[in-house]
């Protein structure tokens, strides 16, 4: 039995640790061990910044409700939610990237018809988004669901308004040819909630809270790997800053302004809209 140095305490944790049947469970302790003593020793941490930190980590989980979940919002401003879709999502070149789920998907949106609008009511500027949904292949994906769903104009999610039914959300499916069809209003940027722990640690640096424009989809269809993306408005003032790293190249689509005149949806507009052009490409689940 060795006792206890500075030297040898992480050796001395990680084969503590090893002591687990669950050969899985055991590789992760083991390196969280190595990881979190490497932090230690490199910024040789205070015993009040040990303490500090206890305080944010206990005020966060504290914060936490099924309403709110303060330390996924941690995990996507550390970069580290992005990072755990990357590993878990590695497509083959072509197919549409996934990104960050975030906090605002709300299950069982209602159905609607292509072209149909899911931003009756909402403030915000008319914007219809059409295109296709295909296989890598080319092949048209007939079925697929597009679970759909963003702020409004003024940059609010259903769960931050007081709205009886449902806010800029809605499920649409693709035609036999593949295509789709929504009308809503265009999003804008916004701020992550700054009122928490996560808020006040980010106030103590120059980092941006904003998130780009975008609208966030859900879209499935059986045998194609399920994906859930976003897409951004090209030209966002915070497409190169989005304070949880979703952005990625292929998802950043312009949004064409319209003066009026024949809509995606079939129809004729006397007030200006935006037109956005987005083809889903699905990755076969096989
Ligand atoms: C969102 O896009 O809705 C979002 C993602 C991460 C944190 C906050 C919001
Ligand atoms: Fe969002």
């Amino acid at each position: 039995m060795s006792f206890v140095t500075e030297a040898n305490l992480t050796d001395l944790a990680v084969e503590r640790w090893k002591n687990i049947s669950d050969p899985r469970l055991r590789q992760i302790m083991t390196a969280l061990i190595k990881h979190l003593h490497g932090f230690v020793r490199e910024v040789e941490l205070s015993e009040v910044e040990w303490a500090t930190a206890i305080d944010w980590l206990t005020r966060t989980g504290k914060m936490c409700t099924d309403k709110r979940q303060e330390f996924i919002l941690a995990s996507d401003v550390l970069g580290v939610s992005m990072l755990v879709d990357a590993i878990n999502h590695r497509l083959a070149t072509g197919a549409t990237p996934t990104t960050v789920t975030g906090p605002f998907h709300v299950h069982d949106s209602p159905e609607l018809g292509t072209g149909a609008n899911m931003a009756d009511g909402a403030p915000g500027i008319p914007c219809f988004v059409s295109g296709f949904v295909r296989g890598l292949d080319g092949k048209p994906i007939k079925g697929a669901v597009l679970d759909v769903w963003q702020t409004d104009g003024e940059g609010f999610y259903e769960a931050q308004r007081e709205t009886d039914g449902p806010w800029l959300r809605a499920i649409y499916h693709s035609g036999a040819d593949g295509s789709y069809v929504i009308r809503t209003v265009a999003p804008v940027g916004y701020t992550i909630p700054m009122d928490g722990t996560v808020g006040e640690l980010m106030t103590r640096t120059q980092i941006s809270h904003m998130r780009p424009a975008h609208i966030h989809f859900l879209v499935e269809a059986p045998g194609y790997h399920r994906i859930i993306t976003h897409i951004f408005q090209a030209g966002d003032r915070f497409i190169d800053t989005d304070v949880v790293f979703g952005v990625k190249e292929p998802l950043i689509v312009p949004f064409e302004q319209k003066p009026g005149g024949r809509t995606p949806s079939g129809e004729t507009s006397d007030k200006p809209f935006y037109d956005v052009k987005y083809d889903f490409t699905l990755q076969s689940a096989a």
